[in-house]
């Protein structure tokens, strides 16, 4: 392949033009980030389980009825997406209390909730990605009221699929967070990424952690952490 545009450099990946004005080239880094960019470091092989990881459970999610951006693997770190534009919500999704939902109410984590909630940030860095409500969304422009319908019953049905599937690997699937694109077209599809960045994973026996957090967290064991989820999911 020749010299390729990239379009676009965010904190975890980048995006490259292919030939097509409906399909990106998205390849994962190892670079880590959290508390909006503030805390700066790197995982080494993050790259490799994140976009391999992504693409099974997109592959999966597309099974299963949920459309998304994802084409096909291309090497270890990158993947074929359809070109979208991102709708931008940062949709979350919790099945037990942890991170922002424990500090900001106040409880412990660890509290299995009856029912999965949802809630949205406004994607966008200067305001530090505040928490909004689906009225303000629609004050704001950011979705149409049957977008955010749409968006709200394919991430439940996410968590669904996604919580059976970890449970079977011995995870817990406490949250995650989902972003959707409009294609040229106007379909949204699941779109970014689902990867221990993106998601919390306790060891459903242990309560462990197996994601991001520690990374955020100064726990130690990072790498180790991902290349365990990798083994989980692909048994190696
Ligand atoms: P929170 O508890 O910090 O709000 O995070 C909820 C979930 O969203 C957790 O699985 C981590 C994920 N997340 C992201 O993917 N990107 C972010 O910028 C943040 C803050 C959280
Ligand atoms: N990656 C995000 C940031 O740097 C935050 C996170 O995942 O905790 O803002």
């Amino acid at each position: 392949m020749g010299k390729r545009e990239q379009l676009y450099e965010g904190k975890a990946k980048k995006v490259f033009a292919t030939g097509s004005a409906d399909y990106v080239i998205v390849s994962y880094k190892d670079d880590a980030t959290a508390f909006d960019g503030t805390k700066k470091g790197r995982i080494s092989g993050k790259g490799v389980v994140n976009n391999r990881m992504s693409n099974f459970l997109m592959s999966l999610l597309e099974k299963a009825g949920i459309p998304t951006h994802f084409v096909e693997e291309l090497s270890e770190r990158e993947a074929l997406v359809r070109r979208v534009s991102i709708v931008p919500l940062e949709v979350i999704v919790r099945n037990i209390s942890a991170g922002s939902f424990a500090k900001r109410f106040g409880v412990e984590e660890g509290i299995v909730f009856d029912r999965p909630t949802i809630e949205f940030s406004y994607k966008n860095d200067e305001l530090h990605d505040p928490m909004i409500n689906e009225y303000h969304a629609l004050a704001l422009g950011l979705a149409t009221e049957d977008e955010i319908e749409t968006i709200k019953s394919m991430a439940f049905k996410i968590n669904d699929i996604l919580k059976e599937y970890f449970l079977g690997l011995g995870i817990k699937l406490v949250d995650f967070k989902l972003e959707f694109g409009r294609t040229s077209d106007g379909e949204i599809v699941l779109a970014d990424e689902i990867s221990p960045d993106t998601c919390r994973f306790w060891d459903a026996k242990t309560n462990e952690k197996l994601d991001k957090d520690r990374f955020r967290r100064d726990l130690g064991g990072v790498e180790e952490a991902y290349s365990e989820m990798m083994r989980r999911v692909f048994g190696k």
